[in-house]
């Protein structure tokens, strides 16, 4: 009986991760460059309007704030495209 249960709540377990994963990764291919920049730049300072640096400039922000701000590659790169796309 006992051993059901561990087992039940095992799968319950590898489901909501499963679950979770996939919600995570659709939002992110479905998230663009301005939303990351909106939600994330602006946790610590005002976000920088994209006319406030170069396209060199921006690569070199972008990593640093990717660093600063612990943000995935994947992130920093959307944000960076959308910078350079409109400055
Ligand atoms: C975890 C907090 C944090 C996040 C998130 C963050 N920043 Fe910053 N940012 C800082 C701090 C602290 C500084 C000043 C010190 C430094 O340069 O490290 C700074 C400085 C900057 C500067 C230089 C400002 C100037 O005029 O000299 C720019 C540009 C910048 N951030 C852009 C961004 C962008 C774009 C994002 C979003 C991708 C971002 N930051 C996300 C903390 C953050």
């Amino acid at each position: 009986m006992k051993k059901i249960h561990i087992v039940s709540i095992f799968i319950s377990l590898v489901l909501a991760i499963t679950l979770l994963n996939s919600c995570s990764s659709t939002r992110m291919a479905t998230i663009t460059g301005a939303q990351l920049w909106g939600e994330n730049c602006v946790r610590c300072h005002n976000a920088p309007p994209s006319t406030d640096f170069s396209d060199r400039e921006w690569e070199a922000v972008g990593t640093h704030m990717r660093l600063t701000g612990h943000l995935s590659k994947e992130e920093r790169d959307k944000i960076v495209e959308f910078l350079k796309s409109s400055n």
